[in-house]
């Protein structure tokens, strides 16, 4: 991954892009692993979940990319093997790595952008904090649900989610006409199932 000089202010947000960046790319390549041993534990609902939240990674690692190269610097990265382990303890793990994305990194990348005044950055940063929050809850239920052994509920099926093709908002439902994250018309919205 290159690094350059960026306009004074920008360099720690600039930085904060590339870890971003990083960290979606890898976790779009990781949830498709999931959601395969998702199918192959007979949670054909929990594969769903984790192949519309490989889409969201992806919205967002798109989102940074372009924020990258607005300020001329270079979008390429090296992907990790990704670490599968009974589909349990991936809802674990993504639970955590979300936790950790909308509880510290993403409101600290947001206020340092936003206090230098990088507003495109900012609202990648936002946009991708509220989405993961979406995620969040979804895994929460799914784990709930895992966990009390309720394989006739929606983990057990294959399941239609709906993702906003540009913040990641990801829903199992429709929301409404708008998305409460971005206003981009929710009828647009991919489904992936
Ligand atoms: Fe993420
Ligand atoms: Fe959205």
């Amino acid at each position: 991954m290159a690094t350059m000089a960026v306009a004074a202010g920008s360099e720690i947000t600039f930085k904060n892009l590339l870890t971003a960046y990083a960290g979606e790319s890898n976790a779009c390549v990781r949830y498709k692993a999931f959601a395969e041993r998702a199918d192959a534990d007979g949670l054909a609902g929990v594969a769903s979940l984790f192949r519309a939240a490989a889409r969201t990674e992806q919205i967002h690692a798109n989102m940074q990319a372009r924020v990258i190269r607005q300020l001329g610097g270079d979008a390429t990265i090296k992907l990790d093997p990704p670490l599968v382990k009974n589909t349990l303890e991936n809802l674990k793990l993504a639970l955590a790595e979300e936790s950790y994305e909308v509880q510290s990194m993403y409101p600290n990348f947001w206020g340092e952008a936003s206090a230098h005044i990088n507003a495109t950055a900012a609202r990648s940063f936002l946009f991708s904090m509220e989405a993961e929050r979406t995620l969040l809850g979804l895994y929460n239920e799914a784990i709930a649900l895992l966990e009390a052994e309720d394989r006739y509920s929606w983990i057990g099926a294959e399941q239609e989610f709906h993702v906003c093709a540009v913040c990641g908002h990801t829903a199992k439902t429709q929301p409404g006409e708008n998305c409460p994250t971005c206003y981009y018309p929710a009828d647009r919205f991919e489904r992936i199932r």
